[in-house]
């Protein structure tokens, strides 16, 4: 896979740490120290607006005409709605005609299970691919809840890709329905015309904690392996910006030097399906990473899923 042109879209709304003890008990000193997260965005459109935007700039990054975009796929777990999918939407609003559009619920690791995807469609009859994690994470979030709402955040990543070197994949997922999860609307047996309502996220913080570092470790490993490399060949990792303490977690156990580890959570919180998008295309941005570098993209979330990939810029 090669990856021809970045974007991100962040909404322009900014919320504090402070912001969110006025709705909850919490302060900005317990949130930096637990999380490492100081302001997330908070949008006022819709999933598939911000995936647009994001998408817009990555292929302009291209530098292709959009006619030769073949395929969609957006990583979401905020659609705007149940059908058409995000990655539909997209299409209408950029005039993609020549593509196949369909969304991917990963949840935090969709984005890199969207690769996954991609690169074996690549192998097939696809030429160029738009990718795209977005999400409106504020949609999901009750502003009551202390647990959850000082963590999420909203935006949208995207690249633009197309045949290229090998890149190497390791994702897994355990069915689970206890520790992360948002419930969708409730069955209808009896046919009535019933109000159509979702749940919000609830969240066992320290289950999620501990399994969100056996995860990224457990990942990061065994795409290692699938790649017959060492860390040491590795010029950056770009994890799920879920919590500063995960990944310092995680590069303490695997004697990872945590400047390796690329991080934007300060800023933008946890995005979801966004987060890897978004990072990635910072790092690029900001030249943190270069061509021909060797970079892994590594996330857990609901589900559970978790997953990496290390792909060569
Ligand atoms: N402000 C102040 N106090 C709080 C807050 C808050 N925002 N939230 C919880 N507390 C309290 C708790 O009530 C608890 O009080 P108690 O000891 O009186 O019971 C105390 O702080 C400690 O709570 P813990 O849950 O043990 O705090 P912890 O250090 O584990 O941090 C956190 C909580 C930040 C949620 C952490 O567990 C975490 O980051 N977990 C992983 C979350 C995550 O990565 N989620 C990603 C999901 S991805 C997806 O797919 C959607």
């Amino acid at each position: 896979m090669k990856i021809l042109g970045y974007g991100k879209s962040l909404p322009n709304k900014i919320v504090s740490n402070d912001d969110l003890s006025k709705l909850v008990e919490t302060s900005d000193e317990w949130i930096i120290q637990r999380t490492g997260i100081r302001n997330r965005r908070i949008s006022d459109v819709n999933t598939s607006v911000l995936a647009s935007q994001a998408a817009l700039e990555a292929i302009n990054d291209a530098q292709i005409d959009k006619d030769d975009i073949d395929l969609i796929i957006c990583a979401t777990m905020t659609a705007d709605n149940a059908t058409p999918s995000v990655a539909c939407l997209v299409q209408k609003e950029l005039g993609l005609e020549n593509a196949t559009a369909f969304d991917i619920n990963g949840a935090c690791t969709g984005f890199i299970y969207a690769l996954k995807v991609v690169e074996g469609l690549l192998k097939l009859n696809h030429k160029k691919a738009l990718v795209i994690g977005s999400e409106v994470m504020s949609k999901v979030i009750d502003f009551t809840d202390r647990n959850t709402c000082i963590l999420f955040g909203d935006g949208a990543g995207a690249i633009v890709v197309e045949k290229g070197e090998d890149a190497y994949f390791f994702t897994k997922s355990k069915g689970n329905f206890d520790v992360l999860y948002a419930e969708g609307t409730s069955l209808n047996t009896d046919l009535d015309v019933k109000e159509i309502t979702g749940g919000f996220l609830y969240m066992d913080g320290r289950e999620v904690f501990k399994f969100a570092i056996r995860a990224m470790e457990e990942a990061i490993l065994k795409v290692l392996e699938e790649a017959n490399l060492t860390i040491d060949d590795i010029d950056m990792i770009i994890p799920h910006q879920a919590n500063q303490r995960i990944i310092s977690n995680v590069a303490k156990r695997m004697k990872i030097d945590e400047s390796k580890f690329f991080m934007n959570l300060e800023e933008y919180g946890n995005t979801s399906a966004a987060s890897v998008a978004i990072a990635l295309t910072e790092a690029k941005k900001q030249n943190v990473i270069k061509e021909k570098d060797k970079v892994i993209l590594v996330g857990f979330g609901a589900g559970l899923t978790w997953g990496s990939t290390l792909i060569e810029i």
